[in-house]
């Protein structure tokens, strides 16, 4: 963990686009922090790009040295090897679009990093995949999105903060899509932020000591 002084280290996961990405690298001056690193699963992640546009140090692990795919415990091992690299008190898992096992939550857990995942819904409704349409064929009048700490059982950690706003009539998946993602670009560097200015604890008492699974409720406007 960073001491007093140090500023706070955080190593991001991703597989795709990254604007949450680019959410937390232009918020890093501004809430303290500094993205150590990103690791992806996937070469072609623009995610990567955003990264080094920022000259942030970037991984991607998809195969082995004769050219075999990565069994998924081999890709979190050499994972876990580049964040005691890079070094962490965070990671944040930002559109990592793969389940992790154990060999990679308890090896974070294990070196006393707090770990947190971006979920598109209000948890725990929704877990898994196409939460935007899953929210519109059951009619629903709140969508929104949560951050938890990660868990061995999917979309299913501790909760620690959720955000939400109304599904319109004429909303789509893609529209849907769009605002929960203004909200995700706000709740995430929130919450990082909470980390980084040490008012939400790992390891020590303040998760503890939130009301039982009860996320804190954050109102963002959406544009
Ligand atoms: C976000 O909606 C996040 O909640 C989900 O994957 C999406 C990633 O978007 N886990 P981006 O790659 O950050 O643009």
């Amino acid at each position: 963990m960073s001491s007093k002084n140090e500023v706070f280290k955080i190593v991001v996961l991703v597989s795709g686009s990254g604007s949450n990405l680019q959410a937390l690298l232009d918020a890093q001056d501004k809430i303290g922090i500094k993205i150590q690193g990103v690791i992806s699963n996937k070469k072609d992640a623009y995610a990567l790009v955003r990264a080094q546009n920022c000259g942030i140090n970037t991984a991607f692990f998809d195969k082995d040295e004769h050219g075999k795919a990565l069994t998924r415990e081999a890709f979190e091992k050499k994972a876990l090897a580049q964040i005691d690299a890079w070094g962490a008190d965070l990671v944040v898992l930002a559109g990592f679009m793969r389940v992790l096992t154990d060999v990679f939550i308890n090896g974070v857990y294990g070196k006393n990093i707090a770990m947190i995942n971006l979920h598109p819904s209000i948890l725990p409704a929704y877990k898994g995949l196409d939460t935007h349409a899953r929210v519109l064929a059951a009619g629903d009048v709140w969508h929104g999105c949560s951050v938890h700490l990660v868990s061995q059982e999917l979309d299913s950690g501790r909760l620690l903060a959720q955000s939400k706003l109304q599904v319109l009539p004429s909303d789509t998946s893609e529209s849907l899509q769009a605002r929960v993602h203004q909200l995700e670009h706000k709740i995430l560097p929130f919450v990082v932020y909470l980390f980084a200015s040490k008012q939400l604890l790992w390891n020590g008492s303040l998760i503890n000591q939130m009301p039982l699974n009860l996320p804190i409720s954050l109102y963002f406007d959406v544009d």
